[in-house]
């Protein structure tokens, strides 16, 4: 009798080896078929020689017999429930790590022999490979960094001068200049960093009504800006108090942005009050 299950055994048990590659958190079923009903109180186990305790998971008869399963496979392992009738003994392995990589034998045990069916070769990828993560990692911070500098220095990019003087200087010029033909009919507006009107040119003279009281007597553009190009301000007596960004923007009759360039001015030392 033993004799002829052995034989059957080798028949059957054509021993085979297949290799499955996936990703990590992936499930697998990792094949092995064996005519186990013919035999007489079967067990299937699958297994990592590899390991310590090397039980994958462990089928008999009565169920599922998982005391001595390696702990790395608690909860991830399970065989259909008619696994022993069918002869299907595929192992369903799920949410994949990487440490599962390896070789899993899918052995069949009878009370007096046991017989290695298959061998199944099993390798875990990293979704993301670490060197990738890290180099993300890098461009981001990289992008940061040249961001964060380029706003720190927009200044020089941008073309904004910065106009220095000491405090109880005459006066100080706002420069703007352009080589830019400007119609005639162009507005030309300076206003400070809190959106105040500094000084306004339309229709070709001076708008000291719609100027803010602050700038008042203050300021002064050159004769026939529009012609000359030179749209650059004098404003008088600044303090301290006059410390912002200033910008000279020209607008032609549709109101379309024609140009636009800003100034800072600082203005140092001396106490900061203003002229009313
Ligand atoms: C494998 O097992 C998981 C969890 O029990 C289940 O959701 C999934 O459907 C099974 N896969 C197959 C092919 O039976």
């Amino acid at each position: 009798m033993k004799v002829l299950v052995l034989c059957v055994i080798l028949l059957q048990g054509s021993q085979h080896v297949s290799a499955v590659e996936l990703y990590e958190g992936d499930s697998v079923l990792l094949p092995c078929d064996f005519y186990t009903f013919d035999l007489d109180n079967p067990t299937v186990v699958w297994s990592r020689e590899d390991l310590r305790p090397s039980t994958v998971h462990q089928r008999q008869l009565e169920g599922d017999e998982l005391t001595e399963q390696n702990q790395a496979y608690r909860g991830r392992t399970s065989m259909i429930a008619d696994a022993l009738d069918s002869g299907d003994l595929t192992l369903n392995l799920t949410n994949l790590q990487l440490s599962d990589s390896g070789s899993y034998t899918c052995t069949v045990r009878v009370p007096t022999d046991e017989l290695k069916i298959t061998d199944v070769q099993l390798q875990v990828k990293e979704r993301f490979p670490t060197w990738a993560i890290v180099l993300l990692v890098l461009l981001v911070l990289v992008l940061a960094v040249s961001g964060g500098l380029l706003f720190h220095f927009r200044h020089y990019f941008m073309s904004v001068y910065k106009v220095e003087v000491e405090s109880g200087v005459k006066s100080v010029q706002l420069p703007c200049k352009t080589t830019a033909h400007l119609p005639v009919d162009a507005k030309v507006e300076w206003t400070d960093g809190d959106n105040r009107k500094v000084h306004v040119y339309e229709n070709g003279s001076d708008r000291p009504a719609d100027q803010h009281q602050d700038y008042r007597n203050r300021t002064k553009m050159k004769k026939n800006p529009l012609r000359t190009g030179d749209l650059s301000l004098t404003l008088r007596h600044p303090t301290g108090g006059d410390n912002n960004t200033y910008t000279c923007t020209v607008y032609n009759k549709e109101g379309d942005i024609l140009m636009k360039n800003q100034v800072i001015l600082d203005v140092r030392g001396g106490e900061i009050y203003s002229y009313e």
